[in-house]
């Protein structure tokens, strides 16, 4: 009643809870998802009784996702059993074949429903037969949900608080709140307890960031949550750390960039120095990544939050620094002072980091900021700690800093080059019996020691201008450009990108011969990098495919086989070729005009 009695008062005065305007629980999180009153409520009440029937049929277009075994309104009938919370009527539900984990058109499932409305015993069954205890909520809130949809806002108002409870806000989003959630807020010790007990995740957040801890206020419950949250910490840092030793970052990394062999062993040593706490703890770890377009830097960055954080969509901050070239581009960065224009909207590092203190940091294009960002960048990662525009301070020491620049890239894809000819010439040496034979010995090159000192740093100095900038860097990532072998791995993971599209869109199966990939790879650009390869393959294959498909001469189940003609012919130029194996057919055939020899398009 206290916590309704808050909500009100927090109504009536016209603050609304901040939830309500920007996603954000302002005080204790309970309270925002906690019903306000509604002056409508009586008559609404009267007339609201009926619709349930009534909700389905205006449902009409949505069917209930995840039923695989029971209809519609069976599923209704079977929540509804839920919500009375007889053991046996959710028994005789699941003996006539409910789905324990299926849903409501709006997105909860019983078990949801099960411990927003305190049945333990009902719980106890679905979980017996097979509920996941994770289950997230679905559900948004009314006027969302309504609008995704389609529906009127009254019916989904009317669904969620017959179905559910009426004790919920209607305006709070519980997207995302799992069973654990809605005990924890009906503060249900048994219901908690039980939900534990079948292995529920007491760190599992909603929409909100938010935990189930977050949510209870009763001593016994929050101590249950608290000890069960350790217990699940340890655990999964035990799993992970044991995970890692099977798979390490490396091999992870690897699965997704080719090449950038020395890269990857820099990144992933320091993230494991980092991880395992060998590290300076009062510093953020900070990286320049150097080389030119479209080799993996970006790429790289990416693939460290996704380790580090999996899928938290908050933990990778990417700035493009050619937006901050401008000495009061820095309020952009931290937020204005108070009193300035914007001053309330913050700063689009300073509100990043407060989200997510830890995340992945990309600068892009550092070199193209302002000397006075600089300065910014140079506090951050010299004291783990920045102060936005409003005087704030956000601890940051263990966010990972990543920045890329272009400067020197040509130095240094002309010096890989060189040294991958003299390792060439050596392997021809070698071959020819004169040393101990390597085969991949122009792969492995590495830039040199007197290279980085001499040339790159001199570089880095005249533009950066500040000793103690690059002091800060831990380590300096060399990109290099891609041999010839990495670059047909390079078009064999594009084709296979677009094989696999072709079968799921057009049921197409595509094949190619081993010379594609070496044509496919004479358009690699060292300036556009891997990017050129990709915009080969669309521009050489996907293109034919799509006018083929247009001119109608590729029908379902058919083999597309992609060959190079004069491909070992010197005197001639090379063609890349389309044919296709219908279903049930021998031989592959030609196509038919535009795919004529004289078409432009070979
Ligand atoms: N080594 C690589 N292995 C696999 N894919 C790559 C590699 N390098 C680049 N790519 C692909 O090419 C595209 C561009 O790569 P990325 O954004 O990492 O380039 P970049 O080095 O950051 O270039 P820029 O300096 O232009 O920002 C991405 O789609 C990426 O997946
Ligand atoms: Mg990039």
């Amino acid at each position: 009643m206290e916590r309704l009695g808050l909500s009100v008062r927090l109504i009536i005065s016209g603050v609304r809870p901040l939830a309500l305007r920007c996603g954000q629980f302002p005080l204790r999180p309970a309270l925002a998802l906690f019903s306000p009153p509604r002056s409508f409520s009586p008559t609404f009440r009267r007339n609201a009784v009926v619709p349930l029937p009534l909700l389905l049929a205006g449902l009409g277009g949505l069917s209930v996702r995840d039923v695989s075994r029971s209809t519609p309104n069976q599923q209704v009938r079977f929540l509804r059993a839920v919500k009375g919370g007889s053991p046996s009527e959710v028994d005789a539900h699941l003996s006539a074949g409910a789905d324990a984990n299926g849903r409501h058109p709006l997105g909860w499932t019983a078990l949801h429903v099960a411990a927003a409305n305190g049945r333990a015993g009902a719980a106890r069954r679905l979980l017996e037969a097979g509920a996941d205890p994770d289950a997230p909520d679905e559900f948004t809130n009314i006027y969302l949900s309504a609008r995704e949809k389609g529906v009127h806002s009254m019916d989904v108002m009317v669904a969620r608080e017959e179905e559910f409870s009426d004790r919920l806000n209607n305006r709070a989003n519980f997207r995302g709140c799992t069973p654990l959630h809605y005990a924890a807020l009906n503060d249900d010790l048994d219901l908690v307890s039980l939900l534990l007990k079948a292995g529920a995740d007491p760190l599992r957040a909603n929409d909100y960031g938010r935990t189930p801890l977050e949510y209870a206020r009763d001593g016994r419950v929050k101590n249950l949550l608290r000890r069960h949250a350790e217990d699940f910490e340890e655990q999964r840092r035990k799993q992970e750390q044991e995970m890692r030793k099977k798979y390490p970052l490396e091999k992870r990394i690897k699965e997704v960039i080719v090449g950038q062999d020395g890269a990857i062993t820099t990144v992933a040593s320091a993230i494991r120095r980092k991880e395992n706490g060998w590290i300076d703890e009062e510093h953020p770890l900070v990286f320049l990544f150097l080389g030119s377009s479209g080799i993996g830097k970006t790429e790289l960055a990416k693939q460290i939050a996704l380790y580090l954080h999996k899928d938290d969509r908050r933990a990778f901050v990417r700035l493009d620094m050619s937006e901050y070239q401008e000495k009061h581009e820095v309020a952009k960065l931290i937020g204005s002072p108070p009193g300035y224009v914007g001053h309330e909207e913050g700063g689009q590092l300073t509100k990043r980091l407060k989200e997510c203190p830890n995340a992945v940091v990309l600068f892009d294009e550092v070199d193209k900021a302002h000397p006075d960002v600089l300065t910014v960048l140079l506090q951050l990662f010299d004291e783990g700690r920045l102060t936005d525009g409003k005087g704030k301070t956000i601890e940051c020491k263990n966010a990972i800093f990543v920045m890329t620049s272009n400067l020197a890239s040509s130095e240094i894809a002309d010096h890989a080059l060189q040294l991958r000819r003299e390792a060439d010439d050596l392997a021809k040496e070698r071959a020819e019996g004169k040393l101990e034979p390597d085969a991949d010995l122009a792969d492995k090159v590495t830039i040199s020691r007197h290279f980085k000192e001499k040339v790159v740093q001199p570089i880095l100095k005249f533009h950066f201008r500040r000793d103690e900038f690059l002091g800060r860097i831990n380590e300096i990532v060399y990109f290099l450009p891609f041999t010839r072998q990495e670059l047909t791995v390079l078009v064999e993971k594009e084709l296979h990108f677009w094989s696999t599209k072709a079968k799921q869109k057009h049921n197409v199966e595509l094949a190619w011969d081993k010379e594609v990939l070496n044509y496919l790879a004479d358009g690699y650009n060292i300036y556009y990098g891997a990017r050129s390869i990709k915009h080969e393959v669309e521009r050489r294959v996907v293109t034919q495919l799509a006018l083929a498909h247009e001119t109608d001469q590729l029908e379902r189940d058919c083999l597309v086989r992609f060959k190079v003609v004069n491909f070992e012919d010197g005197n001639k130029e090379p063609v890349l070729k389309m044919t296709v194996k219908k279903k049930g057919k021998e031989s592959f055939l030609d196509l038919s005009e535009p795919f004529s020899n004289s078409s432009p398009l070979n």
